[in-house]
């Protein structure tokens, strides 16, 4: 293996068609390879394959894209109902719910069919690459590729080494991001990686501002992006996040960082996960998208 970007011709598996398995599907299809996507949920990987399609098509009606190239990607992306069709997959990328050990049955179940140089890689956001190596038969192939949503708009994507990851392997993925059009960063496995352990404390810090009714969302979300110049506020953000997701994340960093107060979770995003008001994707959360 060199640390060159994998080639067009090797297909690319992703695991998991939510928000950002989708996303990652259409760069990766949009690259020129030919991507099998797969979800446990029933149609749930047609669904998005249709929904990439509309994508592709919308961005070449507005200019943005050759109609036949959007036409050809979205071809270039099957939607697959087992495992066991990653076979011939050079780069598995999983993207599915944020729990250490379903994560792991995962890479258990996938590491026996695929060829043994393929590379095994997670989109997680939070969890340890050295957990989720551990007890594989070859953890070294193991690496982060970590995406941000919009996984097709946002450039930056964190390449992510645990203790056993092999440099080469983290170094072929992030010539590929780079051939992909991403801005690749190296990181190591440490609690949140650099991003989310960065922007931990803009939510966090939020969520307390709330609790002690400083102010409602609407508010702070305003003052962030007219005064603070983010692009989002940080309930916006959570919104778009999902707040299982973000929940899940939040949890990992602080209990990985031993319970430092900094990283504690709040009984808010924890209210708003029991409701099922997961923000954007189920049309409520700290806002409401019925309609939008
Ligand atoms: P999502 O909830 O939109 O999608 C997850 C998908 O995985 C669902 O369609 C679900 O049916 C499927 N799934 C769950 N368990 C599965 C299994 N065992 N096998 C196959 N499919 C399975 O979640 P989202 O937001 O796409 O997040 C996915 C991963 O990406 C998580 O690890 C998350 O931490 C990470 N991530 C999320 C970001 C975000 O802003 N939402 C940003 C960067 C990373």
């Amino acid at each position: 293996m060199t640390d060159q970007a994998l080639d067009r011709s090797v297909v690319v598996g992703v695991i998991g068609a939510g928000a950002m398995g989708a996303g990652i599907a259409q760069i990766a299809a949009q690259a020129g390879h030919r991507v099998r996507l797969f979800d446990n949920r029933m149609g749930a990987a047609d669904q998005a394959q249709a929904k990439i399609a509309t994508t592709l098509a919308a961005l070449a009606a507005k200019g943005k894209l050759a109609p036949a190239d959007a036409e050809a990607a979205a071809a270039r992306i099957v939607p697959v109902h087992a495992l066991g069709d990653f076979v011939s997959a050079g780069l598995v990328i999983e993207a599915i719910v944020e729990d250490l050990d379903v994560k792991r049955r995962l890479l258990r179940e996938l590491e026996v069919v695929v060829a043994p140089g393929a590379i095994l890689a997670t989109n997680t956001s939070s969890l340890s690459i050295t957990a989720l190596a551990a007890g594989l038969k070859r953890p070294g192939r193991v690496v982060g590729m970590h995406f941000f949503n919009p996984a097709p708009v946002l450039p930056l994507v964190e390449v992510v080494s645990g203790i056993a990851t092999d440099a080469q392997v983290a170094a072929v993925v992030h010539a590929t991001a780079a051939a992909w059009g991403k801005v690749p960063v190296h990181a190591t496995s440490t609690p949140g990686f650099i991003v989310n352990r960065c922007a931990r404390p803009f939510y966090a810090e939020a969520l307390r501002l709330l609790a002690e009714r400083a102010a409602d969302p609407a508010t702070l979300d305003a003052l962030m992006r007219e005064a603070g110049g983010f692009r989002m506020g940080p309930f916006e953000l959570m919104d778009l996040i999902g707040h299982d997701v973000n929940f899940a994340v939040t949890k990992g960093v602080w209990e990985a960082c031993f319970h430092d107060p900094r990283f504690t979770p709040s009984v808010h995003q924890q209210e708003l996960v029991n409701a099922v008001f997961l923000g954007r994707k189920s049309g409520r959360g700290f806002y409401d998208y019925q309609g939008a």
